[in-house]
C-alpha cells in the first residue's frame, strides 16, 4: 500500500480553477465605503497591478498558469499526496486518511502557491516593490521567498507580538532580502495613529493591512504595491493547484472523491485551495462534507455575521461581503496567528451562505493536543494553524468509526511548525487555556455592521 502518491513535473496542473462562475448564487460585488458604489478593476489600480486584478473580476472557469509561474511552482511542486496510515492505525479507524503536504515548500506552508504566481504578475507589470502584513510570518517570509526569485524589493510589516515573539521568521525574510518591520510603526500615519490611541498594542492582522497599503498607495510613482497572503480571489485562485493536484493524486490510487474534505480557515486561502475544486464536483451532485475549521477563539464562520465589511482595522479597503467579527475586531491571545482574523474571503463566505460547506470551531487544547498525536505517529510537527485541521480530522476518523464507515478524508497539511515551537512549549507547559469568543464582542461587532449595505443571503437551498 502506498503511503507516498506522487506526480511527475509534466503532470502538474496547467491552470488554475475559478469557482466564481460556478457558485449557484454569484459571488456580490465589492463597493465603495464613501457612497456604496460597486468598485469598477480600476478602483484597485493602486494597490495592485492590472493583470492580477483582471483575476480577481475573471469569471472564466479556467485559468492558464504562464509557464513561467510553472517554472517558479517546480522548485518544490507538485506537492505530494500522503496517507496517514500509522494515525489511522492508532484511531483504530475504519477511514482513510489522506492529505496534502504543503509543508514541503522552502518557507514551509502553502503560502508560496500564490506568493510567487504574485510577484511575477508584479514583475511583468513593472511593480519595483511589494508590500505586505505578516500575522505569524509564514505569509511575509513566502513573499520574500517570492520576490527573491523574480527580483523584487519586499516590505512586511509583522503584527508587533509574533515580531518579538517568533524571531525565527523574520531571520527567514532577511535571509531571502525582505525588509521586516514590526506593526504599528512609526513609518506610517495609520501606525502612527494606531500607536498613539493604543500605545501597548500588541498589533494586528487588519492593522498591519492598513500600514501596508498605505506605503503602497504612498508612492507617487506608482511601482509599489500592495500584495496579500489570502483572502481575494485571485489569491484562492492560485491556491486551487493544491485540490487540483490532489485530485489527479487520488485517481492514482483509484479513488473517484473523497467523502470529507477539510482544511484550517483564516483568511480563507488554504481551505479553498484544497476545496475548491471538490466544491465544483459537489455543485456537479457529488456527495462530499467540506468543512473549514476555525478557531473557537475567532469564529468567523460559526459565529460572525455575513456583511458588508472592511479588510483592514482603518477602514481604508473596500467593503466586502463576508463572514465577520468586525473590522475592530481584537485578536485572542492564542497561538495560531495565522487564524486570528476578523474576516473570511468573500468566495469561501458564499459558498457557506449556499450551504456547501459544513464551518466547524474547535478550542486550542485539542487542536494542540490533537497535533502532538500526530507528531506521535506520523512524525510532522503541524503548524498551529494547521493543527485545527488536524483535529477535525481526527473527530471525523472517529466518527467514521462510530458509524463502521470506510470514509476517504482527505484534509491539506497547509504547513509545518517548526518555527512556532513556542506555542508547543507554552501547551506541554499548561500555559494554554480555551478562550470562548464573548458574545458581547459579537453583538458589538453587529452594531458596527449596523450602518454598512447589506449583501443579499439569498441561497438555491439545494444543500
Ligand atoms: C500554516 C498556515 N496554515 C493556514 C493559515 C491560514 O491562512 P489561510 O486561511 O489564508 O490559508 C496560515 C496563515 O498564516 C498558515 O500560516
Amino acid at each position: 500500500m502506498s503511503v507516498k502518491v506522487f506526480l511527475n513535473e509534466d503532470e502538474i496542473p496547467r491552470q488554475w480553477y475559478n469557482l466564481a462562475p460556478d457558485l449557484p448564487t454569484p459571488p456580490q460585488p465589492p463597493l465603495s465605503p464613501a457612497d456604496g458604489s460597486v468598485v469598477p478593476p480600476e478602483g484597485w489600480a493602486k494597490i495592485f497591478p492590472m493583470n492580477l486584478v483582471e483575476q480577481e473580476y475573471s469569471q472564466e472557469r479556467w485559468i492558464d498558469i504562464p509557464e513561467e509561474v510553472l517554472q517558479l511552482l517546480y522548485r518544490w511542486r507538485p506537492s505530494p499526496l500522503k496517507r496517514a496510515t500509522f494515525l489511522e492505525k492508532a484511531l483504530d479507524t475504519p477511514a482513510k486518511i489522506y492529505y496534502k503536504d504543503e509543508s514541503v515548500s522552502p518557507p514551509g506552508s502553502h503560502k508560496p502557491n500564490t506568493a510567487v504566481a504574485q510577484a511575477w504578475y508584479n514583475k511583468q507589470f513593472g511593480t519595483k516593490v511589494l508590500t505586505t502584513e505578516t500575522g505569524a510570518g509564514q505569509w511575509g517570509s513566502a513573499l520574500g521567498f517570492a520576490t527573491s526569485l523574480v527580483g523584487l524589493e519586499c516590505k512586511v510589516y509583522m503584527v508587533r507580538i509574533s515580531f518579538d515573539q517568533k524571531p525565527f521568521r523574520k531571520i527567514m525574510m532577511q535571509t531571502w532580502g525582505a525588509n521586516c518591520v514590526a506593526s504599528p510603526s512609526n513609518e506610517t500615519a495609520s501606525g502612527r495613529s494606531f500607536l498613539e490611541k493604543f500605545p501597548d498594542t500588541p498589533g494586528s492582522l487588519g492593522m498591519a493591512i492598513s500600514e501596508a497599503i498605505e506605503a503602497a498607495v504612498a508612492d507617487d510613482k506608482g511601482t509599489t504595491k500592495y500584495s496579500i497572503g489570502s483572502c481575494l480571489n485571485h489569491v484562492l485562485l492560485h491556491q486551487t493547484i493544491i485540490g487540483l493536484e490532489a485530485k489527479k493524486q487520488l485517481q492514482k490510487v483509484g479513488i473517484d472523491k473523497p467523502d470529507v474534505v477539510i482544511g484550517c480557515a483564516g483568511g480563507g486561502s488554504n481551505f479553498a485551495g484544497l476545496a475548491f475544486p471538490f466544491v465544483y464536483d459537489k455543485i456537479n451532485g457529488a456527495d462530499i462534507e467540506i468543512i473549514p475549521v476555525e478557531p473557537a477563539s475567532c469564529p468567523t464562520m460559526t459565529r460572525g455575521i455575513f456583511a458588508y465589511d472592511f479588510g483592514d482595522t482603518a477602514g481604508t479597503t473596500p467593503l466586502a461581503p463576508m463572514h465577520t467579527l468586525g473590522h475592530s475586531f481584537v485578536p485572542p491571545p492564542i497561538h495560531a496567528g495565522g487564524l486570528r482574523y476578523h474576516g473570511m474571503a468573500p468566495l469561501v463566505s458564499q459558498a457557506a451562505v449556499e450551504g456547501l460547506l459544513s464551518p466547524r470551531n474547535i478550542h486550542q487544547l485539542e487542536c494542540y493536543g490533537s497535533a502532538v498525536q500526530w507528531a506521535r505517529t506520523e512524525g510532522m510537527i503541524p503548524a498551529p494553524e494547521t493543527s485545527h485541521a488536524v483535529a477535525a480530522v481526527i473527530q471525523e476518523a472517529k466518527r467514521a468509526k462510530e458509524e463502521g464507515k470506510e470514509k476517504v478524508i482527505l484534509f491539506n497539511m497547509s504547513g509545518h511548525g517548526l518555527m512556532d515551537l513556542s506555542g508547543y512549549q507554552h501547551f506541554f507547559d499548561d500555559k494554554l487555556r480555551d478562550f470562548a469568543y464573548p458574545q458581547e464582542d459579537i453583538d458589538k461587532a453587529e452594531a458596527e455592521l449596523s450602518n454598512h449595505p447589506k449583501p443579499s443571503t439569498e441561497k438555491t437551498g439545494k444543500w
